[in-house]
């Protein structure tokens, strides 16, 4: 089979398409023909060695296709299904083992492509407004890069739970879609925590903050006393290290760096999310913006373009 084959760290020329033999089945694993792999930004982190991995590695973190095979002792997924998954490594490529413990079985109305789309971003923004901080009605909720892959679900999820949501871009163009997914208000990034005091008076109830370390100051001066900072990404370069003083300074505040992993952490809680997530797809609650799709072999110029912000919501490659 042809899968991306990361041999060293380094710049997007070092995705290269390479023969692979398949990978081994192991028990409890399952075998699936990909049908489209989404593309992360932690896929860039893996790429540059800022999560170190050991070398070699076939990147990608999401995917979704039809099951070849299953492994011994593997139980409610046969051969045929249409299946997703994410947090498991190994999606650039025409074949990926699964672990069944991570596999999802596609419901009636989504498609493997609208999977490969929406399950890993999905499940990440479900545990950011359900978990991290439990957006409610009337809420105020600030997410930056709000046309993102990311951004575009965050701002449709927080509307879903009643929230006013404002959004920052870099651009018009990004403007405008962001507005399209339900953000009330739209700002660009420069002064944008005396735009939200303008805006709301004390503050957002919490920042979904994805960008990092161009952002990270201005979003703590965004929240009211006692809001929660979700520093989820660093899309601009990591956070330097923070006197925990300045959460006391900026309004007794509270600081959470999550990933994904934790909050998936068991089977019921993978479930509980990819059935609302997959639910509000099929109900045509949640929708999902695919800007770009790339053969699997221009896998380095899809990283170019998301690393250069010239995306918009979801970017897939296609085996
Ligand atoms: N912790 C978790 O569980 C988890 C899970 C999934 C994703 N994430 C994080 O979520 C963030 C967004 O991921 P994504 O895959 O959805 O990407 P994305 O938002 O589609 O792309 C990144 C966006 O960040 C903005 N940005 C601002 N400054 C940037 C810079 N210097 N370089 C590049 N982009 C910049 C750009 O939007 P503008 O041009 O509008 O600024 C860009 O389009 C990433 O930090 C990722 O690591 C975290």
């Amino acid at each position: 089979m042809r899968a991306i084959v990361v041999s060293a760290t380094g710049g997007p020329e070092v995705l290269t398409c390479s023969d692979c033999p398949e990978p081994e089945l192991n028990p409890g694993d399952v075998l699936i023909d990909v049908t489209a792999s989404g593309v992360n930004f932690i896929d860039v982190y893996h790429r540059i060695g800022r999560y170190p991995l050991s070398l070699p590695f076939v990147p990608g973190n999401e995917g979704a296709g039809t099951v070849a095979a299953v492994g011994e002792d593997v139980e409610g997924v046969s051969v045929g299904d249409k299946v997703a998954w994410a947090n498991v490594m190994g999606s650039y490529a025409e074949k990926a083992v699964v672990p069944v413990s991570h596999l999802l079985l596609l419901p009636e109305g989504v498609e493997p492509e609208v999977a490969a789309a929406v399950t890993l971003q999905g499940l990440t923004a479900h545990y950011l407004t359900h978990s991290v901080h439990e957006v409610r009605p009337g809420d105020d909720v600030l997410v930056h890069a709000a046309a993102g892959g990311m951004g575009l679900l965050l701002v449709q999820i927080a509307k879903l739970r009643g929230a006013r949501v404002i959004g920052t871009v870099s651009t018009e163009e990004k403007e405008e879609l962001a507005r399209q997914a339900g953000a009330d208000e739209v700002l660009r990034y420069r002064g944008f925590a005396d735009a939200v005091r303008d805006l709301t008076g004390s503050g957002v109830h919490v920042v979904y903050d994805g960008v990092g370390a161009t952002t990270f100051d201005e979003s703590l001066a965004s929240l009211r006393p006692r809001g929660m900072m979700a520093l989820y990404g660093q899309a601009s370069g990591p956070v330097p290290p923070v006197d925990p003083q300045v959460l006391a300074k900026e309004g007794s505040l509270f600081l959470t760096r999550p990933t994904l992993g934790a909050y998936i952490a068991t089977r019921d809680e993978l479930a509980w999310r990819a059935s609302d997530i997959f639910g509000w797809v099929a109900s045509g609650d949640l929708r999902v913006h695919i800007s770009r799709r790339y053969p699997m072999t221009e896998a380095a110029r899809a990283h170019e373009d998301l690393e250069a912000r010239r995306t918009t919501g979801k970017v897939l490659l296609i085996p």
